[in-house]
């Protein structure tokens, strides 16, 4: 037997508004026709008043604990990966915890953009393995909107706000059994100024706006994702055509394309849902992981690798049994 972070539950939350491309075509010199083709972003959700980081990672939380069968209260791990919190403090993470009612638990924000789901779940896997906590909740959750500047067409088009959340369990499962089975984390400052925000508490004492060079970052997201995945593959000794499902960061139609060609995946492994959703950030994985484990497609037994690339760069993938 081995001590594994067992799934045992999903859920996501996005608002209420949905925007269409013709919506943003209203607002910037864009089209739909430019966004489908060089994304496949079609449509995305924005908070509106009364919608948070917090009330959507909340809601996403609340969904897993449902789907897990388990109450708030024997939750005892708690980590919101966003880079959009409610405030600078405290953690998102607390607020989540109060709603749920999980007080007393450790409860922490991660801070690795894209990347930050696949960040946390690394740090919980740790945690859980080590027997500093039983059952965690991870969270990604953003309002990317907030950090927008909507009169740039190079960005505005391609964020969108939600949230997604899982249950990890501590147990001590068969060797062919279920759970996490390797998580590769990397970042590299080197490249902080290809994706960043131009502001913060410490230096212009604003929130900021996102600023990218998205030519340089679609370069290295693939090549990055690609070496990720195969070595958080090697690592276990299995290989692309081991696994299932590929659940990847939801940035553009052709990152996700350009990666799966690189490994010799099918595209039918690869879960979908920038068209829907488009780029939310840390939430990007754990919505898209919640939508296929929902509409039957991922089913215990399947082999799952999650993988994500942003800002820092940061990045990572997790194989997981589920
Ligand atoms: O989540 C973190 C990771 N982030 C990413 O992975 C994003 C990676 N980058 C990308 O997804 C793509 O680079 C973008 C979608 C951001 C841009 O696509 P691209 O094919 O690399 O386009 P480009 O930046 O080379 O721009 C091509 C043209 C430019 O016009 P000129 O200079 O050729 O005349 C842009 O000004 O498209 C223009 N353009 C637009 N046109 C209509 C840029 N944004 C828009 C727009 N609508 N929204």
């Amino acid at each position: 037997m081995i001590r594994r972070s067992v799934l045992i539950g999903t859920g996501s939350a996005l608002p209420s508004r949905a925007v269409s491309n013709a919506e943003m075509a209203r607002l910037v010199d864009t089209s739909d026709d430019w966004i489908v083709e060089r994304t496949g972003i079609r449509n995305r959700h924005i908070a509106g008043e009364g919608e948070t980081t917090a009330t959507l990672a909340t809601a996403a939380a609340r969904a897993a604990l449902a789907a897990a069968g388990v109450p708030g209260e024997s939750i005892d791990l708690i980590i919101l990966a966003t880079c959009t919190p409610d405030q600078t403090f405290p953690a998102s993470a607390t607020i989540v915890q109060d709603a749920i009612g999980a007080n007393g638990c450790i409860a922490f924000d991660v801070a690795a953009v894209c990347s930050g789901f696949l960040y946390a779940v690394g740090v919980a896997d740790s945690m859980l393995r080590t027997g500093m906590a039983s059952r965690a909740l991870v969270i990604g959750a953003e309002t990317m909107s907030r950090i927008l500047d909507w009169e740039d067409r190079t960005t505005c088009v391609l964020f969108g706000d939600g949230a997604g959340a899982v249950v990890l369990e501590a147990r001590d499962v068969a060797e062919d059994g279920p759970g996490l089975l390797a998580t590769k984390l990397h970042a590299d400052g080197a490249h902080n100024q290809l994706l960043y925000v131009d502001g913060g508490p410490s230096t212009t004492g604003t929130a900021g706006k996102i600023r990218m060079k998205g030519r340089e970052v679609f370069r290295h997201a693939v090549v990055n994702l690609a070496d990720v995945l195969t070595e958080a593959l090697a690592e276990v000794g299995l290989t692309s055509a081991d696994v299932d499902w590929v659940v990847p960061h939801q940035a553009n139609q052709r990152i996700l394309d350009a990666t799966a060609r690189k490994l010799g995946l099918a595209p039918e492994k690869v879960v979908v849902t920038v068209d829907q959703h488009a780029n939310t950030s840390a939430a990007s994985v754990p919505l898209a992981l919640d939508t296929a484990v929902r509409d039957g497609r991922i089913k215990p037994g399947d082999l799952v690798i999650l993988e994500a690339m942003g800002g820092g760069f940061t990045w990572g993938a997790s194989l997981l049994r589920v």
